[in-house]
């Protein structure tokens, strides 16, 4: 059974297979509609989401699939306790593919441990995002190629899931990766450790003006106040590491600003008039990447 789980399980080619088709469907979208007439995909949130849960919605209905939506925590029945194995395992049921999002890390694992259609990992926890990684792989490759780039990633690279995902991928490709973030909220141990033994090319930085100037790409995220165990904690971190367009003044001219959004004041409004935003765009390629990721899994369930 093909699932989506983990970054870390994405060679270059599989990568390169799913942004391929993604071109594709973002030239001929009318190619795909309907093409998977009769399949059902069951939305499994539990946990907020605005971009991943309307864009897997809207990509499965440009593809012709039926949506079920599990709906609110609370208003399902894991508000009477339910466990996540016995949820999956009634909602395979009731649907050919399931995307999920859960505040535990190793959620989706467990998920497709129970089920037998393809599982999506839509974020579980501060663990992975991996279908938010191909969009903004998809992002990055249409702007400057995955090969020979320079990007920095910046903000809360503890609790990042698409930051973990996003450094895992680019170990596929020819990238230097620049991680900027204060020292409290640096990549975890684990995730540093898988980098180091791919050979990845990473560097770590307080300053984002140590870098600013070799960038191709600067990925900014969100500090995750919902993760952190001491509130206290998030209050002195928070409103550091934030950009406006003075402080892109000294970048390339071809900068690539992106970021997973929400953003709650890490980038100003002042850089989004700039040559140099680009997350507006990278949040609409949620709908050619997941058509495609779709799609894929899909079409491989059924061989
Ligand atoms: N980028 C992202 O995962 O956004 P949502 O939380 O709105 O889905």
């Amino acid at each position: 059974q093909d699932h989506l789980i983990t970054a870390t399980q994405l060679s270059r080619d599989d990568i390169e297979a799913v942004l391929d088709r993604a071109r594709e469907v973002a030239a001929d979208p009318a190619a795909y509609a309907n093409r998977h007439a009769g399949t059902v995909l069951a939305l499994c949130f539990f946990e907020p989401s605005t971009r991943t849960r309307m864009s897997f919605d809207a990509a499965a209905k440009r593809l012709g699939i039926d949506t079920i939506d599990m709906g609110d925590v609370a208003s399902s029945s894991v508000s009477k306790g339910e466990s996540l194995a016995d949820t999956v395992r009634v909602i395979e049921g009731y649907a050919d593919a399931l995307v999920l999002r859960h505040p535990s890390e190793g959620a989706a694992t467990l998920a497709a441990e129970f089920v037998d259609v393809p599982v999506i990992n839509a974020g579980d926890g501060a663990g992975q995002h991996p279908s938010q990684t191909l969009l903004d792989l998809h992002t990055i490759r249409e702007d400057h190629g995955l090969d020979d780039l320079t990007i920095g990633i910046m903000g809360d690279l503890k609790y990042g899931r698409t930051v973990h995902s996003l450094a895992a991928a680019l170990t596929n490709f020819d990238a230097r990766q620049h991680f900027i973030s204060p020292e409290s909220l640096r990549l975890p141990r684990s995730v540093r450790f898988d980098l180091h033994e791919t050979g990845a090319q990473v560097r770590e930085h307080e300053e984002l003006e140590t870098v600013l100037d070799e960038l191709d790409v600067l990925y900014v995220t969100r500090i995750q106040k919902e993760r952190f165990p001491d509130e206290n904690e998030y209050h002195r971190v928070a409103g550091e590491y934030r950009i406006d367009a003075d402080t892109l003044t000294d970048a390339n001219d071809d900068l690539t600003v992106m970021h997973p959004l929400p953003r709650v004041d890490e980038i100003a409004p002042d850089v989004d008039d700039t040559e140099h935003a680009r997350y507006f765009e990278q949040a609409h390629n949620g709908i050619p990447v997941r058509m495609a990721l779709l799609d894929t899994l899909l079409e491989a369930d059924n061989e």
